[in-house]
């Protein structure tokens, strides 16, 4: 399938939306601590998200049975809320959510630590963080998408982590998953050439040991092979003339 250039009505869209889900993130970051659920986090995002007049793009997506995926510890992805999955000190917890606004998609994650956290975790959480930064570094009109990838990688595998393989970024707008998938490792071939317009959801997931995940039998929850500790980071991107534009980024959640 052909990926999509965005017009300037839909950019427009696309920065709303965008704007409107990182408000929900900034929220959200404040609630999480040790002694909530992480039920507690799906239902206050999903609040937050109707409270813009906005739909929650995860919720029955394929299934998925909830509107926020909260991920811990070793779960890299696709955490699947609870009422009986009560937060600890020292944990690490991964928030991944979107919403569609006026036909819109957007979608962003970020790793948090509850309360104080192991050097070890902080260091995984930020080296992830990075190499989004890393990335984007290569997200210009001309270049190749897998410059992308193979920035994440070069930057990420000499602090001896696993790079995710089985799970990809990917193209957004008025779908939640378009054209093309992106992946966060080094690639042979090139890739597409980027475009102003597309509009792009990088999301390295990092684990502290091996790359190797598995399913839960949810069918859902990603977890770590070896049991090693997991975190994601993704934002929306706008590929312009010049600099990348970082559309859930303007400021209110790093
Ligand atoms: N944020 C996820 C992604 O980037 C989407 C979650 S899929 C869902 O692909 F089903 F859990 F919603
Ligand atoms: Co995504």
């Amino acid at each position: 399938m052909a990926v999509s250039i965005k017009s300037a009505r839909e950019i427009e869209l696309m920065r709303e939306s965008c704007r409107l889900l990182e408000d929900v993130f900034a929220r959200l970051e404040e609630i999480v601590r040790p002694g909530i659920s992480t039920k507690e986090i799906d239902r206050a995002g999903e609040r937050l998200i109707r409270s813009h007049g906005c739909e929650p793009n995860f919720l029955n997506y394929n299934g998925y049975p909830a509107s926020i995926c909260v991920s811990v510890n070793d779960e890299v992805v696709h955490g699947i809320p609870h009422v009986s999955h009560i937060l600890q000190e020292g944990d690490i917890v991964s928030l991944d959510a979107g919403l569609i606004y006026k036909g819109y998609h957007s979608d962003m994650a970020r790793t948090f630590g509850v309360g104080e956290i192991a050097p070890d975790a902080k260091r995984l959480i930020q080296v992830t963080r990075q190499s989004f930064f890393e990335g984007i570094k290569m997200a210009y009109a001309g270049n190749h998408l897998h410059d992308i990838s193979n920035a994440i990688d070069r930057y990420v595998t000499p602090y001896g982590y696993g790079i995710v393989r089985d799970l990809v970024g990917h193209g957004i707008g008025s779908k939640l998953h378009e054209d093309p998938q992106i992946p966060n490792f080094a690639q042979k071939r090139k890739g597409i050439r980027l475009v102003p317009g597309m509009t792009l959801a990088i999301e390295p997931m990092i684990n502290m040991g091996r790359a190797d995940v598995e399913w839960l039998d949810d069918d859902w929850t990603v977890v770590t092979q070896d049991g090693s500790l997991s975190a994601h980071y993704e934002n929306t991107v706008l590929i312009t003339d010049g600099e990348p534009e970082i559309l859930t980024m303007s400021g209110k959640c790093e």
